[in-house]
């Protein structure tokens, strides 16, 4: 899909500043469209060809949310010729507002359009034309006249080259359209006119006086919006708080006259129920990083009671077991520990990493030294994977220490010799996550095959690795001695 800015590039002379000043356009004419209950076209010149007879093209379309539309088809991107488009084509040229009918091909008959030259500094430079049915072309109630006035007042500020603002902010979702809700002000900020949903949306705030002839501060609304917006003619929008459960968003338009504001249009829009989501939604987050905080301490007190039950243990080999499964406990509060700081479901890895290494630092038995680095970076990782990936890097770093560097019977090797280096190095890429752990220390036993071991800490590793994360461990002879391990994710 082509965007107006790429159509603008491509096919018409635009410069930079016309076409933001158009951008600003598309961004702030549903107004216009509901004003007017009609389908609204952009239309600029294209590119001239020479030899060719001048186009016009059709850089945005835009239709009313208050009544059928017009136009059915989606005419963005089109070109006319400029003389089929004559009404349009005048109105480019003489710089004023031109209107007429023209044959509308899917509903058989004529219908009235009006074609309002867009100013820019002091060139035309595009035509906003709007297509209304005759239904609506006299006003049948107070509102539907208050909104044509309003609309005409808006069509003069586009001639004059006032209307959009400049450096107005786009709409967004949740800017106030006309029919949430339209008050009309004078120059002082006195309300002439307020629309059936407008005077709903006073009531839920608790006004119920009149409202004509009044200020919005003097009917208790406190509501800045007004005052700024007529003293800068710039378009403001806030949000009024009244009473705790109520909530506006007013948005308020100046209308110009000769660069003097001499009145504005209020849009408002109750958000109540918008802002309530958005505080549940609130309150969910943090009910998830505590829950992620309470499991976090839970591991800690079990991986402390199984520190308390090693230590009454008699048996060498029983409280060694204990120790093992006291730190693979707290290998996954690593993990917890950060998404109760952040609990979206992405876990910034290095975070994990520096704790894994700081753990197996601690483990490092004082006889021997060992050195342990860390180079790349896995980024942002999924909370499901990082757990099992945690525990798998705190296994193989575990072992790293407690391996490499001892000496042939087990026992630690003359550490004052030697400082034993391990580098962990993590790369994620097109391809994957890939973690390796590679020691300078004695290097694993002859025949040794990860495959086959059935000692618990790699067996471990070896299912979290491959039937947990569907990935690949593979272990093996380091360049220049010691051992390397190699672990690979695939994309998720
Ligand atoms: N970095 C290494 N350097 C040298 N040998 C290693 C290294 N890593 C593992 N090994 C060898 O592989 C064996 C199996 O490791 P594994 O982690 O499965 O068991 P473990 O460390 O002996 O016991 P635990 O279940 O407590 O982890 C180790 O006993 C050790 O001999
Ligand atoms: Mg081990």
């Amino acid at each position: 899909m082509t965007t107006p800015a790429e159509l603008a590039l491509s096919s018409t002379d635009l410069t930079p500043r016309e076409l933001a000043h158009l951008q600003r356009l598309l961004g702030s004419w549903s107004v216009l469209a509901d004003l007017s209950f009609s389908d609204l076209l952009l239309v600029v010149p294209a590119s001239t060809v020479p030899g060719e007879e001048p186009e016009l093209i059709v850089l945005g379309q835009i239709r009313p949310n208050n009544r059928p539309t017009m136009l059915e088809q989606d005419l963005v991107g089109q070109t006319v010729l400029r003389s089929s488009w004559s009404l349009s084509a005048a109105a480019l040229e003489r710089g004023e507002i031109v209107r007429g009918a023209v044959h509308h091909p899917l509903i058989g008959e004529s219908v009235p359009v009006e074609n309002v030259p867009v100013r820019f500094g002091d060139k035309v430079i595009a035509v906003m034309v709007r297509v209304y049915s005759r239904a609506v072309a006299t006003p049948h109630s107070m509102y539907e006249k208050n909104y044509f006035a309003v609309f005409g007042r808006l069509l003069g500020m586009i001639t004059e080259a006032e209307f959009p603002f400049a450096q107005e902010e786009v709409g967004t979702e949740e800017t106030p359209r006309v029919g949430d809700g339209f008050v009309l002000v004078d120059g002082e900020g006195r309300i002439e006119f307020a629309s059936p949903n407008a005077i709903n949306a006073f009531h839920r705030m608790g006004v119920y006086s009149t409202l004509e002839g009044h200020k919005l501060t003097e009917l208790g609304v406190e509501a800045s919006a007004v005052v700024w917006a007529l003293a800068t003619c710039h378009p403001v929008v806030e949000e009024v708080e009244r009473r705790p459960d109520v909530i506006v968003l007013v948005q308020c338009i100046p209308l110009l006259e000769h660069h003097v504001a001499n009145g504005a249009v209020i849009l408002m829009r109750d958000v109540t129920d918008v802002r309530r989501l958005d505080r549940l939604l609130l309150s969910k987050d943090a009910a998830i990083r505590e829950v992620h905080h309470r499991v976090k301490n839970n591991l800690q007190t079990i991986s402390s009671l199984l520190s308390l039950q090693a230590r009454r243990l008699p048996s060498e080999d029983g409280r060694a077991a204990l120790h093992e499964a006291e730190r693979r406990v707290r290998s996954i509060a690593v993990v917890h520990e950060i998404l109760s700081r952040d609990p979206s479901d992405q876990v910034p890895f290095d975070e994990i990493v520096a704790s894994l290494v700081r753990m197996a630092e601690d483990s490092v038995v004082s006889s021997h030294a060992v050195e342990i680095t860390v180079e790349g970076d896995l980024g942002e990782v999924t909370a499901d994977t990082a757990t099992p990936l945690a525990v798998a890097i705190a296994e193989i770093l575990q072992n790293a220490v407690e391996h490499a560097f001892a000496g042939a019977d087990g026992a630690p090797s003359n550490a004052s010799v030697r400082v034993g280096h391990v580098r962990v190095a993590l790369a994620h890429s097109r391809e994957g996550l890939c973690v390796t752990v590679r020691d300078d220390g004695k290097g694993l036993e002859p025949g040794f095959d990860i495959e086959r071991t059935a000692s618990l800490g790699l067996s471990i590793v070896r299912d979290l690795i491959v039937s947990q994360l569907g990935g690949s461990i593979t272990m093996g002879a380091a360049a220049g001695g010691g051992t390397l391990v190699e672990i690979r994710l695939p994309p998720r």
